[in-house]
């Protein structure tokens, strides 16, 4: 039977998933991956070819911690779904995964309800966490229905107290009920009672402002809130992953649990391997206030080898995307400060940098970080996170030598910074493609135009990762 032609075909390049690379062409027919041919094989008629000589063919960046345009306290971030993925496609991002925050008393059915509706603006495929505050009657239908729609994942927050916070009942309904329907828990791990203690101790010796940032949420706070919430996952006997991982203590409990066979993962940021709590000393320490906070060089460069050597599963960007004026309104009290920095655009850059380039991590295990294995914690893989037959074709062609300098001016972030401003980073793409479409090639977009429905995600592997 003759096959009908191609529609694209991405040529003279090394293909990198997270378990092969090689030279390879790749087909793409009808938006998927039609095949992968030997480098010196003939190739098929085609609508359009990419030329990626001497470059990196890898699978679309799959981002598994945004937050777009979310209201946090009395905050709106700057952007949409359509600015945020636009930004996502020009930093080789093709899939995020965001929240669905509810409001103060807001059911978090609806909560998924209005982000499904907002993120048919995206330009690249979406997914959803939902969000559950605190539990009640009906919580348990509202999860299993949204696992019928493609919601499996879970966020729940140990503190911001009055806001997000979920008690330790709520948790433990939470992750038994996610076991039940093949979900999985992203938590934000920090004890509360230590930070607001921590920070009205600051607050009474004068040191509430953003340049004390990393004092008021010590490193053990996040340790205690790890550990709390591991012992309750092996209890009840689910899977647990913790996003935004800052501290070298925090990665090793969720190791030992993974020893002890527990299904617990470790996300950590870009932020929190290229950056650190120096920059609370430096003019504008509230344009670097997240939370947790960046955290002493020591403690960066032990998280940073736990990521070289594979003691780390993901890289979220965290992308919270507020502007200056923002993040200065409150900048003499953290308690009151927007959190968060954005990075949607700069996740892959970053990391690329400092594990590939600055550490030898091998392209593969960089894939494995940034695409693979948020696609699989998300239940997209392997319809995201691979270049193989079937998959989506979403590929980003990259030049491990080109390095440019971040400047905000260069940037598609609808916020006028960036935490990286000035910094010589490799690891940007060349040519972007969606859905079988080049939507980024030599430095011009073309807008694949709103993608509709949010993606959805499939049960999560019962198995760990490696
Ligand atoms: O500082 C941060 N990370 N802000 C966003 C909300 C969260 O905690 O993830
Ligand atoms: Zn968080
Ligand atoms: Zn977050």
């Amino acid at each position: 039977m003759t096959q009908p032609p191609v529609d694209l075909v991405v040529r003279g390049g090394t293909v990198v998933n997270a378990d092969w690379s090689g030279p390879a062409t790749v087909l793409v027919r009808q938006g998927r991956v039609a095949g992968l041919l030997d480098a010196d094989a003939d190739l098929p008629g085609s609508a359009r070819e990419v030329d990626a000589t001497g470059r990196l063919v890898i699978p679309g960046g799959v981002d598994p911690h945004t937050h777009i345009g979310q209201t946090l306290g009395e905050f709106t971030m700057r952007d949409d779904y359509e600015r945020a993925t636009v930004a996502a496609l020009w930093g080789g991002t093709t899939t995020v995964v965001d929240f669905a925050i509810p409001k103060p008393g807001q059911a978090p059915a609806d909560a998924a309800a209005e982000r499904r509706q907002l993120a048919t603006d995206a330009r690249c495929d979406a997914a959803l966490h939902a969000c559950v505050v605190a539990w009640d009657d009906t919580a348990e239908d509202q999860l299993r229905s949204l696992a019928a729609d493609g919601i499996r994942t879970v966020k729940l927050f140990t503190t911001y107290r009055d806001q997000v916070m979920a008690n330790a009942d709520t948790i433990l309904r939470v992750l038994e009920t996610l076991r039940s329907l093949g979900g999985l828990a992203y938590v934000h791990a920090e004890a509360n009672h230590v930070i607001e203690h921590c920070q009205a101790e600051q607050a009474a010796r004068g040191r509430a402002a953003a340049s004390s940032h990393a004092q008021t949420r010590p490193s053990l706070a996040e340790a205690a809130a790890v550990e709390d919430v591991l012992s309750t996952a092996e209890y009840v006997g689910a899977p647990v992953y913790f996003v935004h991982q800052t501290t070298p203590s925090a990665v090793d409990l969720v190791r030992r649990a993974r020893g002890r066979g527990v299904p617990a993962y470790s996300e950590t940021g870009p932020h929190y391997l290229a950056l650190d709590a120096r920059s609370y000393a430096a003019p504008h320490p509230e344009r670097f206030v997240c939370c947790p906070p960046l955290r002493d060089p020591e403690e960066v460069a032990a998280l940073r080898l736990r990521a070289r050597v594979g003691q780390v599963d993901t890289i979220g960007s965290d992308h919270c995307c507020f502007d200056t004026a923002q993040k200065s309104v409150h900048a003499d009290d953290v308690r009151a400060m927007p959190n968060g920095l954005p990075g949607v655009e700069t996740r892959l850059p970053v990391a690329f940098t400092e594990l590939v380039v600055n550490a030898d991590v091998s392209p593969m295990r960089f894939v494995a970080l940034t695409s693979a294995n948020p696609a699989k914690l998300n239940g997209v893989y392997p319809r995201k996170g691979v270049i193989a037959p079937g998959a989506d074709a979403d590929m980003v062609v990259l030049d491990p030598a080109e390095e440019r300098v971040v400047r905000v001016e260069d940037m598609h972030m609808a916020t006028d910074y960036t935490p990286y401003e000035g910094r010589r980073l490799r690891g940007w793409p060349s040519v972007v493609i969606v859905g079988g479409r080049v939507v980024l090639e030599d430095r011009v977009f073309t807008d694949p135009g709103a993608v509709g429905v949010p993606l959805a995600a499939q049960e999560m592997p019962t198995t760990l990762l490696c």
